[in-house]
């Protein structure tokens, strides 16, 4: 399996690239001029960087997965503030714990994309020189530093609740140049934002309504960021008026499926969540309009396809059952057409697709991810 994973990720750099805005449209500067400029702050300790293919912690500061209490210092005043200093959430229920090695899971891989970006922007690699490294370095500096207040957090939560941490994988982020990588930046950030209110409405279930608000904080928190990318790159910052909802083992399935080097996760992490097979799409932009897309698929042929519908996530709708069409082997992979229906259900920012062996109707996203074959096939529409 990992094998088709790898072949198909590195196929993915080819065929998805997913900018923020049109192809074409270089980023002159990672964000708008900044229109004040208060007084100094304190001054801020150096971002620890680091770079590689494939990138590989620990960071020259340490962390790994967890800071010490020196760095975690510095790295609080480059983050701009502290975790929540109130008592640690214990008991956990399992379900719970699981969502917190999901969110130290992902937390890691931003840590590693966000320093490998923040490399690549001010030692001027080629595809991220930028004319202005004024507000926009300060603003990757910042994000990559609340990225490891954020994982040091979740492990926090993890090792208080007699857990193991969980402990860094290797990366490879499928993007060379800035507009992409700000794309993807965006395009993963909204998986994420979609993932913590699964993690919300499982936590008020499990009795751990306490935490509810922290991870509305970093919601929002991570909604900024957000805003800041689709910004960066020509889109105005808040794409639809209730954000997608996603789910863990969506949020899982494509980190590995994507970015995570395959066989290279410690045994350790034992994260309880299923990988299900790829769903990519091969539509490098999409725009805001009825459309027919083609994915590729992850499983071996198109026999494993019949009798599964496909199945369309955006907004806090009900999913939208659908067929794909066309099943077919193209030059070794499988491939399938769907219809996008933009206009009928006015599918802003992300869409989650999802091949499923049941024709539902769901009545949420969990209900989805229970019976998906392949997905999340990820669509960002470009508005
Ligand atoms: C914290 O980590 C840094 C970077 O690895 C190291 O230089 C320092 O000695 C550590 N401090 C403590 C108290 O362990
Ligand atoms: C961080 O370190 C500075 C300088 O040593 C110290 O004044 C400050 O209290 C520390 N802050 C925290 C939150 O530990
Ligand atoms: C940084 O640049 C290198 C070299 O082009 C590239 O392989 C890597 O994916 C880039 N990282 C990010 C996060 O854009
Ligand atoms: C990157 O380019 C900028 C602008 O030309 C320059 O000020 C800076 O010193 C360069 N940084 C490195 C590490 O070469
Ligand atoms: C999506 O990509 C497929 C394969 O490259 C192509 O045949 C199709 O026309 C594209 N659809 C749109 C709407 O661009
Ligand atoms: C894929 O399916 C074909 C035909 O069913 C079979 O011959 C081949 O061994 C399969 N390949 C893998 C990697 O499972
Ligand atoms: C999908 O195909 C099935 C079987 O042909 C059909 O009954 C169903 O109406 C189709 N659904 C949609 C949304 O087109
Ligand atoms: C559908 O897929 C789910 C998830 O892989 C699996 O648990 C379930 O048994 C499958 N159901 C059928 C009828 O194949």
């Amino acid at each position: 399996m990992y094998t088709r994973l790898a072949v198909a990720a590195a196929l993915l750099s080819a065929v998805n690239a997913v900018p923020v805005a049109q192809s074409g449209t270089a980023t002159s500067s990672a964000a708008p001029a900044p229109t004040t400029s208060g007084p100094p702050a304190i001054a801020t300790p150096a971002a620890p960087l680091k770079s590689g293919t494939p990138f590989q912690f620990p960071l020259p500061n340490g962390f790994n997965g967890t800071l010490n209490a020196t760095e975690l210092n510095n790295t609080n005043i480059q983050a701009q503030g502290t975790q929540p200093n109130g008592a640690a959430p214990v008991p956990l229920t399992e379900d719970d714990l699981l969502s917190f090695q999901m969110i130290a899971f992902n937390e890691i891989f931003e840590v590693a994309y966000f320093t490998d970006l923040l490399y690549n922007v001010t030692n001027n690699v080629t595809g991220y020189v930028v004319t202005d490294q004024g507000i926009g370095v300060k603003a990757l500096q910042a994000i990559q530093a609340q990225e490891e207040i954020h994982a040091d957090n979740a492990n926090n939560v993890l090792i208080a609740n007699g857990q193991p941490p969980i402990q860094p994988c290797e990366y490879h982020f499928l993007v060379d140049n800035l507009n992409e990588a700000l794309g993807h930046a965006k395009l993963f950030t909204d998986v994420v934002l979609g993932t913590l209110q699964d993690i919300q409405m499982r936590l008020a279930q499990n009795g751990a309504s306490a935490l509810v608000p922290i991870i509305g904080s970093v919601i929002g928190q991570e909604g900024e960021q957000t805003g800041f990318f689709r910004q960066s790159g020509g889109l105005i910052p808040s794409s639809q008026p209730f954000l997608t909802r996603a789910t863990r083992e969506f949020a899982y399935s494509a980190l590995n499926q994507l970015f995570v080097v395959p066989g290279s996760c410690p045994p350790s992490n034992n994260i309880n969540l299923p990988i299900f097979d790829m769903l990519v799409p091969l539509n490098k932009t999409v725009y805001a309009e009825d459309q027919t897309l083609t994915f590729l698929v992850g499983t071996n042929g198109t026999a494993a396809l019949e009798g599964t519908s496909f199945v369309w996530i955006n907004s806090q709708n009900t999913p939208v059952v659908t067929n794909w069409t066309n099943a077919r082997v193209a030059g070794g992979m499988t491939l399938v057409d769907v219809d996008f229906p933009y206009t009928e259900y006015l599918m802003n920012g992300l869409s989650i697709g999802a091949i499923t062996n049941s024709s539902g109707p769901f009545a949420s996203a969990e209900d989805v991810a229970k019976v998906t074959l392949a997905g999340p096939g990820l669509i960002d529409v470009l508005q």
